[in-house]
C-alpha cells in the first residue's frame, strides 16, 4: 500500500484577505466562503486548499490521498506500527474536508499536522479557472508537492519510504554540501514530497514550500507578472529545475512560507533511475 498523491492543503492564517487575493485574483481559483474558512477550488474536486481564519500562521493539514478504504486502513496501521498516534477524522471533519473517511496524525519527522484519507467529493460541473489561468495539472499526479525542513534526515527517508510507501526520485547536493534535498514520488509526478536538513538559522520542522502546477508557461508568466504588479514578495525568480525540469518561480505567501508555481514538470515512468544532481536549477531561480 502506498500514498496515491497529495490531496489537499489546509492552513491557519491571520491574513485571509491576502490569501484570497493570491489564490483567487492572482491564481484564478474559485472561492467558497463558509464560517471561518474559505475553500478554494482549482480542479474537479470541491476544494483542494482551505484557508482558516486564525491568529497565527500555521499549516493545519497536509492531506495525503489513499486509493480506497482498505489502503487507508492499512496505511493507518502502518503508521501506528511506527509508534505514531493515529486518530480517525470525525464525520463532521470528513464532511468539511469533503472526503469519505480519513485519519489525523502528527508526522513524526516533519512535525506537520497530517491527514490520510480516501474518496474526495467531485463536483458535477467541470472547472475552468479565471483570470486567464488555463488550468491546474492535478489528476493522478495529485495537487502538487510539499517540501519540509527536517531535523533527522535519515529518519525522514526511512519513514516516508518504508512506512508511507514513497519511492525516492533523486537527490540534489549543492553549495559545497551545505544544502541537500531528497525527493520522493508516489505517482507519476516527479515528487510529491521533498525533505531537506535545515541550514542557516532555519528551525527544523519548518514548512518550506507548496508547489502548484499550471498547464502552460503562459499560466506561470501571467501569474508572475501579476505577482510583480501587486508587489507580492518573490522568493526566487523564474527558473528551471535540474531534476524535475519544472519552469517556475517562488513567491512568499502571506503566511511566510513559499509557494512555487510552475509548469512542464517531468514525470517518472517505469524505468526511473535515481540520480544525484549538483545544483537545483539549470538557469534562473535567483534571489530577487
Ligand atoms: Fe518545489
Amino acid at each position: 500500500m502506498t500514498i496515491s498523491g497529495l490531496g489537499y492543503f489546509a492552513l491557519d492564517t491571520a491574513e485571509s484577505q491576502k490569501w484570497h487575493e493570491l489564490l483567487s485574483d492572482v491564481l484564478g481559483m474559485a472561492a467558497e466562503a463558509a464560517d471561518g474558512v474559505t475553500f478554494y477550488r482549482l480542479d474537479e474536486w470541491h476544494h483542494r486548499i482551505a484557508v482558516y481564519d486564525a491568529e497565527v500562521e500555521s499549516v493545519r493539514a497536509v492531506g495525503w490521498q489513499l486509493e480506497d478504504e482498505s489502503s487507508l486502513d492499512e496505511m493507518a496501521e502502518s503508521i501506528r506500527r511506527y509508534g505514531v498516534h493515529v486518530e480517525p477524522l470525525s464525520d463532521a471533519l470528513c464532511a468539511e474536508r469533503k472526503v469519505t473517511a480519513g485519519h489525523h496524525f502528527i508526522d513524526p519527522v516533519s512535525e506537520m499536522p497530517t491527514e490520510i484519507f480516501y474518496g474526495p467529493v467531485y463536483e458535477q460541473l467541470p472547472f475552468t479557472p479565471s483570470r486567464g489561468i488555463s488550468g491546474y495539472w492535478t489528476g493522478e499526479d495529485g495537487l502538487g508537492h510539499v517540501v519540509y525542513f527536517v531535523a533527522d534526515y535519515q529518519r525522514a527517508k526511512d519513514f516516508y519510504t518504508n512506512t508511507m510507501g514513497f519511492r525516492t526520485s533523486d537527490r540534489i547536493v549543492w553549495d559545497d554540501g551545505e544544502k541537500d534535498a531528497t525527493f520522493f514520488h508516489c505517482n507519476p509526478r516527479h515528487h510529491s514530497l521533498a525533505v531537506m536538513p535545515p541550514f542557516g538559522d532555519i528551525p527544523p520542522g519548518t514548512f518550506n514550500h507548496l508547489m502548484l502546477q499550471g498547464r502552460s508557461i503562459n499560466d506561470v508568466g501571467i501569474a508572475y507578472d501579476r505577482v510583480r504588479d501587486r508587489g507580492i514578495p518573490v522568493m526566487m525568480d523564474l527558473g528551471k529545475h535540474t531534476n524535475d525540469l519544472t519552469e517556475s518561480f517562488y513567491l512568499v505567501t502571506p503566511s511566510g512560507f513559499g509557494l512555487e508555481f510552475g509548469c512542464n514538470s517531468t514525470r517518472v515512468g517505469e524505468n526511473w533511475q535515481v540520480k544525484t544532481y549538483d545544483a537545483p536549477m539549470i538557469w534562473g531561480h535567483r534571489s530577487p
